[in-house]
């Protein structure tokens, strides 16, 4: 970083792989650098104060609430957001299919959020039960689905990977929920 005014500074940012160099604020959020300086809006902003879980972007294949962090603090990290998953013209990453083929959305203002959590969840966990799910997600607010297809979207995504009991668990937990509908 170096800064160019008490309030400015030249920053090198690497998301999904590429480097982006801009002039922003020194306390300018990560999230409104990534949305406005850079340009990938598929981080949103809900709460901006670190509750809800929209703006979570990786940091170093770690979760951040990109509201509570400022684009300076990132700067020599490599950041993952939810474009970073699949290409434009690739297939979709495993969780985002299991999200589709499990309905895990409706208005789609948390998936960013929630895929980014699930990425990691199934990196330190890749054959979670539905109860590590549950708690996995749980800071991430979801408006719309009600959980139970996030969850099974999460369990299946881990059968993709692994192919095996969790596309077991993610069965039972649909039919619950269709049970229940
Ligand atoms: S917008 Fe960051 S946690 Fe809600
Ligand atoms: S799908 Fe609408 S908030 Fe989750």
């Amino acid at each position: 970083m170096s800064a160019h005014s008490a309030a400015h500074a030249t920053i090198q940012l690497k998301v999904n792989g590429r480097s982006y160099r801009r002039s922003i604020p020194v306390r300018k959020l990560l999230a409104d650098v990534l949305r406005e300086d850079i340009g990938l809006t598929g981080t949103h902003l809900g709460c901006e104060h670190g509750v809800c879980g929209a703006c979570t972007v990786l940091i170093d294949g770690r979760t951040a609430r990109s509201c509570l962090v400022l684009a300076v603090q990132a700067e020599g990290s490599e950041i993952l957001t939810v474009e970073g998953l699949a290409a434009p013209t690739a297939p979709l990453h495993p969780v985002q299919e299991a999200f589709c083929e499990k309905h895990g959305l409706q208005c789609g203002f948390c998936t960013p959020g929630m895929l980014l959590n699930a990425v990691a969840l199934l990196q330190e966990k890749p054959d979670p039960t539905e109860e590590e799910v549950r708690e996995g997600i749980a800071g991430n607010i979801c408006r719309c689905t009600g959980y139970q297809q996030i969850i099974a979207a999460v369990l299946y995504a881990a059968s993709l990977r692994n192919g095996g009991a969790a596309s077991r668990q993610s069965e039972e937990v649909t039919r619950e929920e269709t049970h229940h509908a």
